[in-house]
């Protein structure tokens, strides 16, 4: 057996109302010139006004900077800005607050705060990732879980494609997950992030790797997403159900350190070619992805999904279980208005070589659970199509 390192090391506040202790908490990580980082789009929302109101309540002399330039996909020059933008106000710390863009830009600037030179695309070969600044994470969407992720996702210049910086010292010192932030997320991007935090904890629990501890937050996240994800959807001044949505992501997250599967490589090349969102890709390429799991890998793979799901399938065969299983999820997909084919979001059938070509080389599928070959991603993009 290999040795494996089961890791949950991230200080989490959750509740709502608790962005009122970021002053507190920047004090008490000693941070006092705070550059805010996010994307323009937050900017003037009410959960950035309510930053900047918590904000304009620390010491007189304690002063903080915002860089909202991230890209939706966010780019190497956004992560660079980031860090001299850092570097020119002599700030201490970062607050990353947004989505899974600024989060990650956050995140991965800290490391060309500290080394300015770096090529990111070589960012395996930095020796020394200590010392980080301070990043206090806070997410206005209930999706990535990328708050609570070591690694981050920037489109390199070098290679033009998603690079994933990956390294334990970027995770953050304080992630504060506080509903109130996602209040006014419209009930289209509520159910696309919602249906993003489903697929990684669907995918981390069947993905075969040891790890009993993250398959359990797993299946706990897809139980708390089927409850809250539909009710959010109708209503979304739902607080409770709000904030069992920003758990499960971060569940989903912490879960996925175990790793994802083919739905991820149908799912990234979605956005970098055809520009979809992350969270909408995953949702039209996960029922056709559980089956594709379902019919290559163990009968009943599924069984204890659906048992999270609140089906009763303990007593049903293995394919039962698994055609259960994956019915439930594509009706619960339907009621939340993410039955669609990829056609009618402009992908396109000229797309599909370039979109195979890149999902192969995806590293997600490596860790599905069957093997996925070229021919496989040419069939499951044509089912959805
Ligand atoms: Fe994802």
């Amino acid at each position: 057996m290999l040795p494996i390192t089961f890791s949950f090391p991230t200080t989490t506040l959750f509740g709502a109302g608790v962005l009122s202790e970021l002053p507190a908490r920047l004090e008490k990580l000693g941070i006092h010139r705070p550059l805010v980082v996010t994307d323009a789009g937050l900017v003037g929302t009410r959960a950035f006004l309510r930053l900047a109101a918590t904000l304009g309540e620390v010491k007189r002399d304690h002063s903080w900077f915002v860089y909202s330039g991230v890209h939706p996909n966010p780019i190497e020059n956004d992560v660079r800005e980031t860090a001299v933008m850092f570097r020119a106000h002599g700030c201490d710390g970062v607050i990353a607050i947004g989505g899974g863009s600024p989060l990650d830009v956050g995140k991965a600037a800290r490391i060309l705060v500290k080394r300015p030179g770096l090529d990111l695309a070589k960012f395996y070969d930095e020796p020394d990732w200590s010392g980080l600044v301070p990043l206090v994470a806070i997410p206005t969407t209930a999706g990535t879980g990328s708050e609570v992720g070591r690694s981050s996702v920037i489109t390199l210049d070098a290679t033009k494609r998603k690079g994933v910086i990956f390294h334990p010292e970027l995770l953050a010192k304080l992630v504060m997950l506080d509903p109130e932030l996602t209040m006014s997320l419209p009930p289209k991007l509520t159910a696309a992030t919602g249906a993003d935090a489903l697929t990684h904890c669907i995918e981390s629990y069947t993905c075969p790797v040891f790890h009993p501890m993250c398959d359990g937050i797993a299946l706990e996240g897809i139980g708390l997403i089927v409850d809250a994800l539909p009710r959010v959807f109708k209503n979304g001044r739902d607080l409770d159900a709000r904030g069992k949505m920003l758990v499960a992501a971060a569940m989903g997250a912490v879960a996925f350190q175990k790793d994802l599967g083919v739905i991820h490589s149908l799912a990234h090349p979605l956005s970098t070619i055809c520009g979809m969102h992350h969270g909408l890709a995953n949702a039209l390429c996960l029922v056709a992805g559980m089956k594709f799991c379902a019919a290559r890998s163990r009968p009943g793979l599924y069984r204890r999904v659906g048992v999270a799901c609140g089906l009763n399938v303990m007593q049903c065969s293995d394919e039962e279980a698994d055609h259960h299983t994956i019915a439930f999820i594509s009706d619960f997909l339907s009621g939340l208005e993410l039955n669609t084919r990829l056609r009618e979001h402009g992908v396109k059938h000229e797309h599909l070589d370039a979109l195979v070509a890149q999902a192969v080389e995806d590293p997600c599928h490596k860790t599905n659970a069957a093997p996925v070959t070229n021919e496989d991603f040419r069939q499951l993009y044509l089912e959805v199509l």
